[in-house]
């Protein structure tokens, strides 16, 4: 059987990914440390999910180590060999302000963890295609400078301007503009990985998300914004935006979409290949605009108030271009829209505050 490696696999993306490799017959080996219960606390613990999929998935096996521990990954790797076919590494410390918070946790398990499971693959299993996912931060804070417009509940770049029609493409820079801690080790691991596919010859891919959100995500204020929110309106916790009105806008992809687009990635791998991959103009709101779906999705008005202060480094509008993506792989399409998206997380979050009040 075919073995597929997943790093932060009880997390949104790790988990979703195990379900869908399972699911195509690979053997799954998932790498969680919780260490996303570190970064956020109980809210954002992801142990619910590790346990989960132990009981749903029979060949799936998990090991809570961490992925800078070059020594335990190298021999959990060298253990699987050249059965492994495939490494999806979406571990990650993933929030933009807790960066700041400890810049040596952020950046070693951000940059060193990945260059720990780039080094892996190219000792044990060089053959496997390993695919990255990145961000979209790793463009700093320059798509702030674009011509942006105020309209009554989103900023929109001008409708002049080449991205207006699609979002923002590959071709952006990544330099000269400020990341954030996160954003800055982001780009390490990013650059890293293009490296080992256009040095080593590796068949790495890196998926630049935008927001990224599924039914899976433990919604911590720090982050994964559509969960948190949900999780605020539906349990009355207070929300607070940050910045720019409410008026910032986000493409949202749901977790489903991304993994089949690594899956598509998979079959037909090109070494070293970037892809910005977001929910595109096809699924995408401001603060304002989610706030409203999500008021009106629950039946219940969200407690949240406008602050002046604004996140350091923060979009005030993204939206990615996926079309390098679709030329590339034309097969793949999206499932999820942003209403199809919300309706999840809407119905998964009311399960889970039911079992925990039950
Ligand atoms: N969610 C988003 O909106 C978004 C947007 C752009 C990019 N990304 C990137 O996508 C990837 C997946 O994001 P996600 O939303 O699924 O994150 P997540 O926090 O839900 O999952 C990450 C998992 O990695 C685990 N982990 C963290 N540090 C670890 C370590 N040192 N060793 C082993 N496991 C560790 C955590 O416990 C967690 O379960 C990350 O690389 C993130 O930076 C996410």
């Amino acid at each position: 059987m075919s073995v597929a490696v997943v790093t932060g696999s009880a997390g949104l993306i790790g988990s979703e990914t195990a379900r869908f490799l399972h699911e195509q017959g690979m053997e799954v080996v998932g790498i969680d440390n919780n260490m996303r219960a570190y970064f956020f606390g109980a809210d954002g613990s992801t142990e619910w999910n590790s346990k989960q999929l132990e009981k749903d998935l029979k060949n799936f096996r998990h090991h809570a180590l961490d992925v800078r521990d070059e020594a335990a990954v190298g021999e959990l790797f060298a253990e699987l060999g050249g059965n492994i076919e495939l490494v999806i590494h979406t571990a990650a410390q993933p929030s933009h302000d807790w960066a700041a918070r400890e810049p040596f946790t952020d950046f070693t398990v951000n940059a060193n963890g990945t260059l720990v499971l780039l080094e892996s693959t190219r000792q044990h299993c060089p053959e496997a295609t390993f695919i990255f996912t990145s961000t979209n931060k790793v463009y700093g804070d320059l798509p702030n400078s674009l011509p942006l417009v105020e309209k009554s509940t989103r900023w929109e770049v001008n409708e002049s301007h080449p991205y207006y029609e699609h979002g923002i493409d590959e071709s952006m820079s990544l330099d000269q503009s400020k990341h954030s801690l996160f954003g800055a080790s982001k780009v390490a691991a990013d650059i890293l990985t293009q490296e080992y596919g256009r040095y080593f010859g590796l068949k790495t891919g890196t998926f630049r998300g935008g927001c990224l959100t599924g039914p899976a995500h433990s919604g911590a204020e720090l982050h994964g914004f559509l969960a948190y929110l949900v999780k605020c309106a539906m349990s009355g916790k207070p929300y607070t935006i940050y910045g720019y009105k409410g008026k910032q806008v986000r493409d949202n992809i749901h977790s489903y979409d991304l993994v089949n687009a690594f899956w598509h990635f998979f079959q037909n791998p090109i070494p070293g290949a970037v892809y910005n991959m977001g929910g595109s103009r096809h699924s995408n709101c401001s603060m304002l605009e989610a706030i409203d779906y999500t008021e009106k999705l629950c039946g219940r008005e969200l407690n949240y108030v406008l602050s002046d202060q604004v996140r350091s480094g923060d979009h005030i509008w993204w939206i990615s271009d996926v079309r390098k993506f679709q030329q590339d792989y034309p097969g793949w399409s999206y499932r999820y829209d942003l209403k199809r998206i919300m309706e999840e997380i809407v119905a998964a979050t009311a399960e889970r505050l039911e079992t925990a009040t039950a």
